[in-house]
């Protein structure tokens, strides 16, 4: 009897499970993608890409992640999925989509699965999430934790400031990823913590850890993507500009205005002429249609 393979074993995708299997063999690679052209380039080379709510900040403006509604999340993360084909999208729930209680929590997560086609959410938090992350997980919604600095916090916080950077602070944040590993999360990300404490939970959690300004200690890295291409007007110490994106776009553009005021463009090349007779026709009959027998 042949094998009958359903029309889904075609699609690629990675998985939130396989991102989970990747703790201990070799780094997870991530980065932020908020649209369908970055999400193509970015996708043969990452694992996963997550849809953060950084997008309130980076792409419109926002002060921080607190304002950014459920709706935007979902039409960023759709246009995400349809920009990629291989690497897990992971989409960010923003502040008051979920912390009320795990019914609304499963309710918007479900509604961002469904509508964006993601394979996974993320939501911040440490223990006072954990029975929200064990219900989600448990209803087949897989779950990416954050915990550390939460940006979503930043009122409570007061600024987004670094953690764990003296030793009073560790057990707090150690119960967290111990709490948010036991519910069930398949990756944890972990923000703006000192190196040792990174190394110390990498090591207590069976979840791989995704660390930004977490040092190498971590087992995976992620970073937002305008950070790492030089496109944002400052960054954080943890930055790395891999790239000068912004002062190359800021060149075209110059370039483009210099063009256009001294009528260099459009030149020849860029320009429609008026077509002969002959290419007319031969056009015109080109799109005719075959006669049908
Ligand atoms: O929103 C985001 O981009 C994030 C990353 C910084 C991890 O949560």
């Amino acid at each position: 009897m042949s094998i009958q393979k359903s029309k889904q074993s075609s699609v690629q995708r990675l998985t939130a499970p396989y991102i989970r299997s990747l703790k201990g063999t070799s780094p997870i690679v991530s980065l932020t993608a908020y649209h369908a052209h970055t999400a193509r380039i970015i996708d043969p080379y990452v694992d996963f890409m997550l849809v953060g709510d950084s997008l309130g900040m980076v792409m419109h403006g926002f002060e921080s992640t607190v304002p950014v509604p459920l709706e935007l999340m979902i039409m960023h993360g759709a246009a995400v999925v349809r920009g990629s084909s291989r690497a897990l999208v992971v989409v960010d729930m923003p502040f008051g989509s979920y912390e009320e209680s795990k019914e609304m929590a499963f309710r918007n997560a479900a509604r961002i699965m469904k509508e964006t086609g993601c394979g996974a959410i993320k939501l911040e938090g440490g223990s006072y999430m954990a029975e929200t992350i064990q219900y989600l997980t448990e209803r087949g919604i897989p779950v990416m934790g954050h915990i550390g600095l939460t940006p979503q916090s930043v009122n409570t916080m007061g600024g987004f400031k670094t953690q764990g950077r003296v030793k009073e602070e560790w057990a707090a944040i150690e119960k967290d990823a111990k709490d948010i590993d036991k519910a069930g999360v398949f990756a944890m990300v972990i923000e703006g913590v000192a190196e040792p404490l990174a190394a110390k939970l990498t090591k207590l959690v069976k979840a791989p850890t995704i660390g930004i300004g977490a040092s190498k200690e971590c087992d995976g890295q992620i970073l937002v993507l305008e950070d790492m291409l030089g496109l944002s007007p400052w960054v954080p110490k943890f930055v790395k500009e891999f790239g000068q994106i912004g002062a190359a776009i800021e060149g075209a553009v110059e370039l483009y205005a210099e063009e256009v005021r001294d009528r260099s463009f459009p030149s020849e090349a860029e320009t429609y002429q008026m077509l002969t007779k002959k290419a007319k026709t031969k056009t015109s009959r080109a799109k005719k249609r075959p006669a049908s027998s």
